[in-house]
């Protein structure tokens, strides 16, 4: 089982989470650690998920004028497939229309667009572009909630 909690960014918790996003998001690209993240911008929420007190899931909602983005959605490679993700996502997007954001947004890796779907996001960017540190190819998808 797992928890989730929102965190601020000094959080002790921080430093695990630095640890899991190069693990994760980072590490299988070659990409060297570099924990810079701007983690202490103040329209950036984070969320992680917790077994005991170990972090094995992380994403981070960052609030624009009436919009959302979810960045940094990373699962702890020996618990994939156990729903972690699924839940981080469905706590964001409850989060962003709790703020009142009319859309929720993210860039995602090719390979994660299928789970991204699942969720009822679609894809609206019309080609893979190359992204963030890694520069691996991302599309823009966006989850709009039914008005009313
Ligand atoms: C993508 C990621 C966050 C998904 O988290 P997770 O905890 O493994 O996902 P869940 O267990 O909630 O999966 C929900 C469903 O989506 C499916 N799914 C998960 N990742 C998938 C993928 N890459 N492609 C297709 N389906 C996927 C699961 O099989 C599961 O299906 P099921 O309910 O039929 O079993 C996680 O695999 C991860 O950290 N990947 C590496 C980093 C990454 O790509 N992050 C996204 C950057 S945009």
């Amino acid at each position: 089982m797992f928890e989730l909690s929102w965190i601020s960014h000094d959080d002790p918790l921080v430093r695990d989470v630095a640890t899991l996003r190069h693990e994760v998001l980072m590490a299988p690209f070659g990409v060297s650690r570099d924990d810079n993240w701007g983690d202490d911008d103040p329209n950036s929420f984070h969320l992680v998920a917790l077994q005991g007190d170990r972090v094995v899931g992380y994403s981070r909602l960052i609030r624009d004028s009436d919009s959302a983005q979810i960045r940094q959605v990373a699962v702890a490679f020996d618990l994939h497939g156990s729903g972690i993700g699924s839940a981080l996502m469905a706590e964001m997007v409850r989060r962003a229309l709790e703020l009142g954001l009319a859309a929720v947004f993210l860039n995602a890796r090719l390979t994660a667009v299928p789970f991204y779907e699942r969720l009822g996001f679609t894809t609206v960017s019309e080609s893979p572009f190359p992204y963030g540190r890694t520069g691996v190819l991302h599309v823009r998808m966006e989850y709009r909630p039914a008005p009313g």
